[in-house]
C-alpha cells in the first residue's frame, strides 16, 4: 500500500516524539511492504517564525493532498507569557481544525496492568479501565461568534447547530455500537441552551438506536465520576470544551499525559496527535514519552488505511516495552525518548 502522509511536528517536544513515530512507520513499511511518503509541514510557533502565520497555506495544501495527518505539539513559552501575542502558535491548531473540519476528536483512554503503579489514583480504581472520550472539535465556545474584550469586559459564544451535534453523535453511537453498548452524553443542560440542544438531538438519535444505552450527566458530575468511578464509562460523548477539560482529567487515571493518543477525523481526512502539549521544559533533552505519539501513529494506520494488523503490531511493541520496562521517566523509567523509540521499531520489525 502506498500512502502520503503530511507530518507536521510543532515545537517543544514535537519534533522528537514525532521522530519515534516516524522511526515505527518505517519499520511497519519494511516488515508489511508498504510505502509511505512522508512530508514535513510547519505549524505553530515555528510556522509563525518563518511566515508570521501559524497555519501557512503550503501547510494547508500539504495536508490537503495527504491520505493522513501525523502532527507533534504546539505552544512556546513566548507567547505563553504575553497572552496578548497578536499571533498564537494554538490559532494554528484551530486553524486546521476548522479548515480541515475536524470534527469529532477521539481520544482512548486505557489503562495498562504494569503502570497501574504510575497513577496517583488507587490502583482498584484504575486497573482495567478502558473507555474513550468522542469530543466535538470544530465549533461550541472555540469557534462561537461574537467575540470580544475591551479593558472592562469580555464575551464570548457558545453555538451550536443541530448538524454539528447529529455528526458526532452518529460517530460515538458507531463507536459504542463496537464496544460495551453505552454512550455518556456531558453536558451542562441545567444551565447551557447549547446543552439543552446536544440532549434533544442525542436522545432523538439514540430512539433509532436501541441497543445502545444512553445516559445524561451533567459535567461536573462527570468531572467526579471519572476519578471515583472510571470504570463507569464506555462512551463519552461531550462537546468542545468539556471535553478538552475531561481528556486531560482522564490522562491522569493512566498514569500520564504521555500515554494517550488520539484521533480528530473529519469529512474527508484525519488528523493523528499525542494529546499531550509542547513540553517546554523538556524539548531538546531527549526524556519525552513518545508512546502516545506512537500510539497515534497505530491509530492512523487502523482508522485512515485499514491496517490493523500492522496497528496491532504496534500496539502490542508497546506493551512490551512498557513490560520490559523501557520507559521514560514519567511512568516509571529511565530510558530516553529515541530509546523508546528504537526498541517499538525494533519490536516491530522482528
Ligand atoms: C488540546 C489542546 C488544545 C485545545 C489547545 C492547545 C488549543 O489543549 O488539543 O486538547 O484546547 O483543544
Ligand atoms: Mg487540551
Amino acid at each position: 500500500m502506498e500512502k502520503r502522509i503530511a507530518v507536521l511536528p510543532g515545537e517543544g517536544i514535537g519534533p522528537e516524539v514525532i521522530a519515534q513515530a516516524v522511526k515505527t512507520l518505517r519499520a511497519i513499511e519494511k516488515k508489511f511492504g508498504h510505502h509511505f511518503i512522508l512530508t514535513e509541514g510547519l505549524i505553530g510557533a515555528v510556522a509563525i517564525d518563518a511566515t508570521g502565520n501559524p497555519f501557512p497555506k503550503e501547510t494547508l495544501d500539504l495536508c490537503n493532498s495527504s491520505d493522513a495527518i501525523l502532527f507533534g505539539a504546539i505552544g512556546h513559552p513566548k507567547y505563553d507569557n504575553d497572552p496578548q501575542a497578536k499571533v498564537r502558535p494554538e490559532q494554528g491548531l484551530l486553524a486546521m481544525r476548522k479548515q480541515l473540519d475536524l470534527f469529532a476528536n477521539i481520544r482512548p483512554v486505557k489503562t495498562y496492568k504494569q503502570l497501574s503503579g504510575a497513577s496517583p489514583l488507587k490502583e482498584n480504581i484504575v486497573k482495567g479501565i478502558d473507555f474513550v472520550v468522542l469530543r466535538e472539535l470544530s465549533s461550541g465556545i472555540y469557534f462561537g461568534e461574537p467575540r470580544g474584550k475591551s479593558h472592562e469586559e469580555a464575551f464570548d459564544t457558545c453555538r451550536y447547530t443541530r448538524k454539528e451535534i447529529l455528526r458526532i453523535t452518529e460517530l460515538a453511537f458507531t463507536y459504542a455500537k463496537a464496544r460495551k453498548k453505552k454512550v455518556t452524553l456531558v453536558d451542562k443542560a441545567n444551565v447551557l441552551a447549547t446543552s439543552q440542544l446536544w440532549r434533544e438531538v442525542v436522545a432523538e438519535y439514540a430512539k433509532s438506536h436501541p441497543d445502545i444505552t444512553l445516559e445524561t450527566m451533567y459535567v461536573d458530575s462527570a468531572a467526579m465520576k471519572l476519578i471515583l468511578n472510571p470504570a463507569h464509562f464506555d462512551v463519552i460523548l461531550t462537546e468542545n470544551l468539556f471535553g478538552d477539560i475531561l481528556t486531560d482529567e482522564a490522562s491522569v487515571i493512566t498514569g500520564s499525559l504521555g500515554m494517550l493518543p488520539s484521533a480528530s477525523t473529519g469529512s474527508r481526512i484525519s488528523l493523528y496527535e499525542p494529546i499531550h502539549g509542547s513540553f517546554p521544559e523538556a524539548a531538546g533533552k531527549d526524556q519525552a514519552n513518545p508512546l502516545a505519539t506512537i500510539l497515534s501513529a497505530a491509530m492512523m494506520l487502523e482508522l485512515s488505511f485499514g491496517l490493523v494488523e500492522e496497528s496491532n503490531s504496534i500496539n502490542k511493541a508497546v506493551e512490551e516495552a512498557i513490560e520490559n520496562n523501557i520507559r521514560t521517566e514519567d511512568i516509571g523509567g529511565s530510558s530516553s525518548c529515541s530509546a523508546v523509540g528504537d526498541y517499538v521499531a525494533a519490536r516491530v520489525a522482528s
